[in-house]
């Protein structure tokens, strides 16, 4: 079974993870059999599931009900699920209290997005007892903020900003931390000088691990796919075999390319 020391032992000895989204039971004990490491019940499912425009209408009972069916079909793999928008930004009081519901679901870790204005609830939680992934740059629940989903980190001032976040968050006791859309440098940077293991997504080769959204990488996600995400149904003859192929491009470090990159 992965746990968070396996996790940890794999950035030592240079093992790359892979992580993909996950939001029922069939799917998990797929995953899981494909190898996957991480099964990330990602609030992504209020587009792919619920078919919103956003991440912002999902609920944390939503959430809680995925978790519940990820972590009932799966065996060997991490379970990481998501804390919903308007769940925990309020005080980290609230964010215990939802945060203690999704462990209880199922969840081994718990994601919330922000940078430093996240930081205390990073240290409230972990020191109860729940582990944190804090995720960095493109925070799809700030979208309305961004003006859209863009590139984050671009500019010197951006890049210093992201860099003191994702230190400030393992100074806190973030156990993960997971990197959307920015420079595969600026990524690069990040994951040499933090300790925790780096996931990324559109954040480039380097990081500890990778991450896409499920029905991205079987490209079956009827809105724009991004940039940064591949179909690898294509030359595959099954789910099955498509998930083993990503697996397989993770763990050799030939996904992500160039090509899907910033
Ligand atoms: O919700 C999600 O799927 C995510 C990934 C994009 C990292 O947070
Ligand atoms: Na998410």
């Amino acid at each position: 079974m992965i746990t968070l020391s396996t996790l940890q032992k794999k950035k030592t000895e240079q093992e790359k993870i892979a992580m993909l989204t996950c939001y029922e039971a069939s799917f998990a004990t797929l995953l899981d059999e494909a190898g996957v490491d991480i099964l990330l019940i990602g609030d992504s499912l209020g587009m792919t599931i619920q078919g919103h425009t956003s991440t912002l209408p999902v609920t944390l009972e939503q959430m809680c009900y995925h978790t519940d069916a990820v972590a009932r079909g799966a065996k060997n793999a991490f379970i990481l699920a998501d804390l919903s928008f308007g769940s925990y930004q309020q005080s980290k009081e609230q964010a215990f209290d939802s945060a203690s519901k999704l462990m209880a679901a199922g969840a081994h870790m718990v994601k919330l997005e922000g940078g430093s204005c996240m930081v205390e609830t990073t240290s409230f939680l972990q020191e109860r007892g729940i582990p944190v992934c804090a995720h960095l740059g493109l925070t799809p629940q700030s979208v309305n903020a961004f003006g859209g989903y863009k590139v984050q980190g671009k500019t010197d001032a951006a890049a210093r900003q992201l860099i003191a976040d994702a230190q400030a968050h393992e100074h806190a006791g973030a156990s993960m931390v997971l990197l959307e859309c920015v420079p595969a440098e600026l990524a690069k940077e990040i994951t040499t000088s933090l300790e925790c293991p780096i996931i990324g997504i559109g954040a480039g080769i380097s990081c500890d691990g990778q991450v896409l959204v499920l029905h991205d990488a079987l490209g079956i996600y009827a809105g724009k796919s991004p940039k940064f995400s591949k179909n690898f149904m294509q030359g595959q003859i099954s789910i099955q075999a498509a998930v083993a192929a990503y697996v397989k491009e993770v763990k050799e470090g030939s996904f992500p390319s160039l090509d899907h990159s910033f």
